[in-house]
């Protein structure tokens, strides 16, 4: 009895000491001495701010840093990241400069720093800082830059927006990391911004001024300065171009549209929803359409791997959907949306955007197409329950159905499952016992068998139509229906 009891304080007290130095070690870095409040001067007279967080340039003795020792994603291989995505904007805009600096340093080995990071991040806390302006009276639009840590911007941002009453200023986030985007991090954001306007956030990745200085054009920051402006139209040489090729998307109100290209898809544009918030979309807009003529219009959701913080366009780059579509039907926009979940929030999203463009462009509302695959299904599924008075008809690819059944049916809704037998995500149970419940509800509506499979497809498929074809496994496979002309057949001929 004596010795358990000895040996359990002894674990204790090797407890105690454990937590204590791990406190120690993870939120008593060596204090940052000797930083002002006084921000870098810009242009005379300038109303902006550029204010970063990022990894110190210098670290004293090599032992702590203010951030990790990551490798750079920009061009300007001799600074941390974020702060050289700052400089560039300050140089470009003629902002003054301040960086964010916490009272202690981070721990320079990455796992020491990552799990402060985390704790700071889970328990919402809020690190001192070195310094900070008096005031930000003088701005208009701040600037706030930040490494990605654990999705989300490292908490002493949130120390420092909070510390200043930000009402009728405008915050511009941007942030630098190895692989997510900003959008993770962008709620935080707009929380500790108060009543500021936020602007979407813009991610610098292998960026140098040219990109950069795109970024703040699209945003309407940048003075056009090499750009002259018409002065019949009010646009610039730029937007003339656009605009000539393609009246329609180039005036497009509360959108920010995509400057690049993959494939016929214009990439990262952003539907400013004022219910819905930012939604990213890749569009193809045949050449042909002119607004003279309703066009079809189609929606395709990825899977995870197409997800907006999986990187622009990754869905688009993944699966071909949205470029086999356009086999079925030449006169139809084909919308390619990069959300972040497979849930509510992705799911009003979809909607949202889906009337943005039944408003925006000539559709033809007898013609409008969905599918979704994988979590992208889930998502789409949702988006049938709630509203599918919105589609034509809809293609379920390799997924499990999350949302309502009876809205679906109410609306003769034409869908079609197609899966794998054994996917190795969902099973096809699931699939199975969907399309079960829709076929008894339309029973119970007193449909005939003829009519209610004219309204519902249920494709289960085998293990060999995937070897046959070689699909890596029978989920992966799900992208090979793109190609299938019996399944994308069935959705357009609706
Ligand atoms: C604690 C910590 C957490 C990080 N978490 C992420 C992350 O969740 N996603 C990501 O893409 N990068 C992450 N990174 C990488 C940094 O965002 C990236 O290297 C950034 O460009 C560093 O910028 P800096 O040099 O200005 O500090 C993390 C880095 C650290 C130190």
């Amino acid at each position: 009895m004596k010795k358990i009891k000895k040996r359990t304080v002894i674990e204790l007290v090797i407890l105690v000491v454990l937590i204590v130095w791990a406190s120690w070690y993870l939120f008593m870095g060596r204090k940052i001495t000797g930083v002002d409040d006084n921000v870098a001067v810009g242009d005379e007279g300038t109303h902006s701010l550029v204010v970063y967080f990022s990894r110190e340039g210098v670290i004293p003795d090599g032992i702590d840093a203010a951030s990790s020792a990551s490798p750079n994603s920009n061009q300007y291989e001799a600074e941390s990241d974020t702060e050289a995505a700052a400089k560039m904007i300050a140089q470009l805009t003629g902002a003054d400069l301040f960086q964010i600096r916490t009272d202690r340093y981070y721990r320079s080995a990455f796992w020491g720093t990552a799990a402060t990071a985390w704790i700071e991040e889970a328990l919402n806390l809020r690190p001192g800082l070195a310094a900070k302006p008096e005031s930000l009276d003088k701005y208009d639009v701040i600037y706030i830059g930040y490494p990605v840590w654990w999705f989300n911007a490292p908490m002493a941002v949130g120390t420092f927006l909070e510390s200043y009453d930000l009402t009728g200023k405008t915050v511009v986030p941007f942030c630098t990391s190895t692989d997510n985007g900003i959008d993770v991090s962008m709620d935080y954001i707009r929380e500790v911004s108060g009543s500021a306007t936020v602007l979407d956030g813009y991610r610098a990745h292998n960026s140098g001024l040219e990109d950069v200085s795109a970024w703040l054009e699209r945003i309407g920051m940048l003075e056009q300065t090499d750009e002259q402006q018409d002065t019949e139209t009010g646009l610039t040489k730029s937007e003339a171009d656009i605009a000539d090729t393609d009246p329609e998307v180039s005036e497009l109100p509360n959108v920010t549209e995509g400057t690049e290209a993959y494939r016929d898809f214009v990439i990262d544009n952003v539907y400013h929803s004022a219910d819905a918030g930012d939604i990213h979309y890749n569009v193809y807009i045949p050449e042909s359409y002119d607004g003279s003529k309703p066009y079809a219009l189609y929606f395709t959701l990825p899977g995870y791997e197409g997800l907006y913080f999986q990187g622009v366009a990754a869905n688009i780059e993944s699966e071909e959907f949205g470029f086999e579509a356009q086999k079925y039907n030449d006169e139809m926009i084909i919308v390619a949306p990069q959300l972040n979940d497979w849930g509510e929030t992705s799911a009003d999203q979809t909607i949202a955007l889906v009337e943005y463009f039944l408003q925006q462009y000539h559709i033809d509302t007898s013609k409008v197409y969905g599918n979704g695959y994988s979590g992208g299904g889930e998502t789409m599924s949702i988006v049938m329950g709630k509203r599918p008075d919105l589609f034509t008809a809809y293609l379920h690819v390799s997924s499990q159905w999350d949302g309502e059944y009876e809205p679906v049916v109410d609306n003769r809704l034409p869908v079609y499952f197609a899966i794998g037998r054994n996917d190795e995500y969902y099973g096809s149970a699931k699939t199975q016992r969907a399309y079960d419940t829709l076929y008894d509800l339309y029973e119970r509506q007193g449909l005939s068998k003829e009519e209610i499979d004219s309204l519902l497809v249920l494709d289960i498929k085998e293990h060999d139509y995937f070897t046959g074809r070689n699909a890596p496994n029978e989920h992966g496979g799900g992208g090979l229906f793109a190609y299938d002309e019996e399944i994308m057949g069935w959705l357009f001929s609706k």
